[in-house]
C-alpha cells in the first residue's frame, strides 16, 4: 500500500462483485404457522415472498462476508493479497473486536492488508462504495475490496410479526480499482445522517438504551426494534430527496441511467420513488421478493446480480441510494 504517495487524480472502476446467501429458505407460508400473518398480507404490504436464513453456528456474518468478498476477488482476477483495504460495513458482525474486515482478510489470505468495519445500517454498502472510491481517487490506494452484510435473522424477535418478516441475512461485495480514466467512479455522490431518529430503529443491547417512549412494550433486548410507519415516511421522504438531488445536481435522466439499485426495504416505498419519477419498471431492480431486507447485504447483492446479468451498461451511469438506521442515508451515481 502506497500511503505516502503523492496525490494523483484517478478514476475508479468496478473490478469484479460477488454475493453470499444462506441455503435455508423463511417463507411467508412459514410465518403463518410462528405468528398470526398471511402470506397475502405480507407479500401485499412488503413485496416480501421469502428471505434466506442462517442455520447453526457455522454460518453468519463473517462467512456471509467472506464468501461474497472472494467471489467478488474471484471476478476481479485478483487475490486477497492484492488489495490495498478491506470495509465491511454491517451492524451484525460477530465480534465488536476483532472487526470481520481483519477476520475476512485473514480468510481470504490478506494478513498484513488493512480493514476496519463500517456502521451506517441499511445505508452501509453505499457508505462503504463512497468511501472507497474517495480513497482510491485520493490516489493513495489502488485496490479496495468493500463487502456489505448483515444476519439480521439474529436480531429479529420471530414472536413480532410486524417486523421478524422484513428480514433476512446476505452479503454482497464490490471489488473497486484505480483506473486512468478519470471520468470513471462516483459523478456525484451524498451521504448523511440525523440521530434525531435514533429511536426510530434501533437494537437495544442494555435496559438503559430503551427511549422511555419504548418502555411499556415487550422488548428482547438484542433485537431490532422499529417504528414502522415513522421509518416509512422518513424512507419514502429520503429516497425522492436523493433521487432529487441525484438527477438535478448532474443534469441526467432516467433514461441516462442504466439501473437504480435502491434499498430494498419494502416494494411500497421503492414503487411510490419509482412512480414520482417516472422511472420504467425495468431500470428499477428488486430482489425483496426473494430476500426481504438483508440490511447493508440488500444493495450489494443487487449490485452484483445486476453486474454479472450484463444490465449495468458500460458507459451508462447507474445509480445507489440507500436509507436506514441512524437515520442515515446515501447516494451515488456512478459511471462504468
Ligand atoms: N401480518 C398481519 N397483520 C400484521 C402484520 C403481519 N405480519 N404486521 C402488522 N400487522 C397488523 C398490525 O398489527 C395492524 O393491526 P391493527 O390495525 O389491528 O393494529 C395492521 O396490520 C396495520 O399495521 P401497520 O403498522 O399500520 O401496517 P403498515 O401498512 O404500516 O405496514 C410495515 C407495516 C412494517 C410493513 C411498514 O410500516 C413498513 O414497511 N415500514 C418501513 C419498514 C422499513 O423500511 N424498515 C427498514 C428501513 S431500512
Amino acid at each position: 500500500m502506497n500511503v505516502s504517495q503523492a496525490f494523483v487524480p484517478v478514476g475508479v472502476r468496478i473490478l469484479g462483485t460477488g454475493s453470499a446467501l444462506p441455503e435455508a429458505r423463511l417463507t411467508n407460508h412459514d410465518f403463518e404457522k410462528i405468528v398470526d400473518t398471511s402470506d397475502e398480507w405480507i407479500f401485499k404490504r412488503t413485496g416480501i415472498s421469502e428471505r434466506r436464513i442462517c442455520k447453526g453456528p457455522t454460518e453468519g456474518a463473517f462467512t456471509l462476508g467472506r464468501d461474497a468478498l472472494a467471489r467478488a476477488l474471484e471476478s476481479a482476477g485478483i487475490e486477497g493479497k492484492d488489495l490495498d483495504l478491506i470495509i465491511v460495513a454491517s451492524v451484525s458482525s460477530e465480534m465488536t473486536c476483532p472487526s470481520n474486515a481483519c477476520r475476512i482478510g485473514h480468510a481470504l489470505d490478506a494478513d498484513g492488508v488493512p480493514g476496519f468495519d463500517l456502521v451506517a445500517a441499511c445505508s452501509g454498502f453505499v457508505y462503504g462504495m463512497i468511501v472507497a472510491e474517495s480513497m482510491i481517487r485520493s490516489g493513495r490506494f489502488r485496490r479496495i475490496g468493500v463487502v456489505g452484510v448483515d444476519e439480521m435473522s439474529r436480531f429479529s424477535d420471530y414472536a413480532d410479526r410486524s417486523l421478524s418478516i422484513l428480514f433476512g441475512d446476505g452479503a454482497g461485495a464490490a471489488v473497486l480499482a484505480a483506473d486512468e480514466n478519470p471520468e470513471l467512479g462516483c459523478q456525484w455522490q451524498t451521504m448523511g445522517s440525523d440521530g434525531s431518529g435514533e429511536t426510530h430503529l434501533y437494537i437495544p443491547r442494555r435496559d438503559q438504551d430503551v427511549p422511555d417512549a419504548d418502555r411499556d412494550n415487550p422488548i428482547r433486548l438484542g433485537c431490532l426494534r422499529m417504528n414502522g410507519r415513522e421509518v416509512y415516511k422518513f424512507a419514502v421522504h429520503k429516497f425522492c430527496e436523493v433521487m432529487e438531488r441525484a438527477f438535478t445536481e448532474t443534469q441526467l435522466t432516467p433514461a441516462d441511467v442504466s439501473q437504480i439499485i435502491c434499498h430494498q426495504s419494502n416494494i411500497r416505498i421503492i414503487e411510490s420513488a419509482r412512480e414520482r419519477f417516472g422511472l420504467p419498471a425495468e431500470k428499477v431492480y428488486i430482489n425483496i421478493d426473494r430476500y426481504g431486507n438483508m440490511s447493508a447485504g440488500s444493495a450489494g447483492v443487487c449490485l452484483d446480480e445486476l453486474w454479472r446479468s450484463g444490465k449495468i451498461t458500460k458507459g451508462m451511469p447507474f445509480v445507489l441510494v440507500a436509507f436506514g438506521g441512524g437515520l442515515t442515508w446515501a447516494g451515488a451515481v456512478w459511471r462504468v
